[in-house]
């Protein structure tokens, strides 16, 4: 009798574990890649998805970091009469297997967009009941990620839905990233580290830096508004499950300074870096905002803090973000509509990080400082920093000990 419990409680236990878990171990830093829907709507279509894919990587963009290839709603075509998924034939003439193959030969990775509800957001077939189906369907065209929309979803639990989501994929056995995008309705900072590996934290983000546009039933924000929204979630992000602010505007339509703010942004909230514009014609300061190497690092650290929100003088925000190595970034953002004028003397500031159990004290030990927006500056924290800041925009530090 004993032995028979004990093998119960072995196996009956680690299958359980078998079944009902996500992938591990696939978005150890935030994801990196690119998204169609902020540039482009609905109007996807294969050849646009494969000329991202090649600029993605002639660029740089790929060497840079970015991998996944994204593509948001309105790819779907009818369901077979035996239920399966196609892609619309008009625009994908063809298929999903094939446009997979083509993106991963360039060594990128592939994404596709669902809905939990029965219809996505664009009206399209959504996930609804159909949920294993759709998984090895996905899993079947070589789909690496998948982006899970929350439109007509009425009555369902938003825990329960992407769970149920979860496990479809994982009984695939496919590795794929599972992002979730229920628009931080039902907390899912709170739920989500063991059903997905990130989590949209808000609605939709627009091209403006401090603005909101109400479309009646809902309303879509600016960076800053985005921004405001991420207090109090840093402690639920980590390796393998991120607080996701939305995709980037980086060069849908704001100015350069606002471009490297809400880059520098993005990377000291560890957020996703998911680029939203076209590729295939950016501009060569786009490109460089882009593909920042330094900045890019600040948000791919192995530890994977999220940074916060230190103080504010003036018009001027200071964020830090602990890195390995006892390393700091700052990021000094001015969200006013002048420049900007700031002094911060590093050894008059006590800067203790709770969460991270992380200090900052210049007084003990100095630093070495970076510019990672103008790397001929240089200098310690044994003067006091100066500088001016321009409207909508950014100074960003790397502070290295020694
Ligand atoms: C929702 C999501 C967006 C996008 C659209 C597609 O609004 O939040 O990111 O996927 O749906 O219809």
């Amino acid at each position: 009798m004993k032995t028979l419990l004990t093998l119960f409680l072995l196996f009956g236990c680690s299958s359980i574990s078998i079944v009902a878990q996500k992938f591990d171990k696939l978005a150890l830093t935030p994801p990196m890649g690119w998204n169609s829907w902020n540039k482009f709507g609905c109007d996807v279509n294969e050849g646009m998805i494969k000329e991202t894919a090649d600029a993605m990587v002639a660029t740089g963009m790929k060497d840079a970091g970015y991998q996944y290839i994204v593509i948001d709603d309105c790819w779907h075509g009818a369901r077979d009469n035996l239920g399966f998924i196609q892609p619309d034939a008009a625009r994908f003439p063809s298929g999903m297997k094939a446009l997979a193959d083509y993106v991963h030969a360039k060594g990128l990775k592939f994404g596709i967009y669902s809905d939990a509800g029965a219809k996505t957001c664009g009206g399209r077939p959504g996930s609804r009941g159909r949920e294993y189906q759709d998984a090895f369907t996905y899993a079947r065209w070589g789909v690496d990620y998948l982006k899970y929309d929350w439109c007509n979803t009425e009555g369902l639990s938003a825990q329960g839905a992407y769970t149920t989501m979860r496990d479809a994929l994982y009984a695939t056995g496919r590795p794929i990233v599972f992002s979730l995008c229920e628009w931080g309705n039902n907390k899912p900072w709170e739920w989500g580290k063991t059903v997905g590996h990130l989590w949209r934290t808000t609605g939709d983000i627009f091209s403006c830096f401090d603005c909101v546009k109400d479309h009646g039933s809902w309303k879509s924000w600016g960076v800053m508004q985005i921004l405001d929204m991420q207090k109090d979630l840093r402690s639920h992000a980590g390796p393998d499950h991120w607080n996701d602010p939305d995709m980037m505007e980086v060069g849908n339509g704001m100015n350069e300074n606002e471009d490297r703010a809400h880059f520098s942004l993005w990377a000291m909230l560890a957020a996703p870096l998911i680029a939203g514009n076209d590729l295939r014609k950016m501009s060569r300061q786009t490109l460089e905002i882009l593909t920042n190497k330094e900045v890019i690092a600040v948000n791919q650290d192995q530890l994977g803090i999220q940074g916060f929100k230190y103080t504010s003088r003036e018009s001027v925000e200071i964020w830090l973000k602990p890195l390995h190595g006892g390393d700091w970034a700052v990021c000094f953002l001015n969200r006013g509509n002048k420049p900007q004028r700031i002094e911060f003397d590093w050894k008059m500031e006590a800067i203790k990080d709770e969460f991270s159990k992380r200090e900052l004290n210049a007084q003990r030990s100095p630093f070495k400082i970076r510019d990672l927006w103008n790397s001929d500056k240089r200098s310690t924290t044994n003067e006091s920093f100066k500088a001016t800041i321009p409207a909508h925009d950014v100074v960003m530090l790397r502070l290295v000990p020694g």
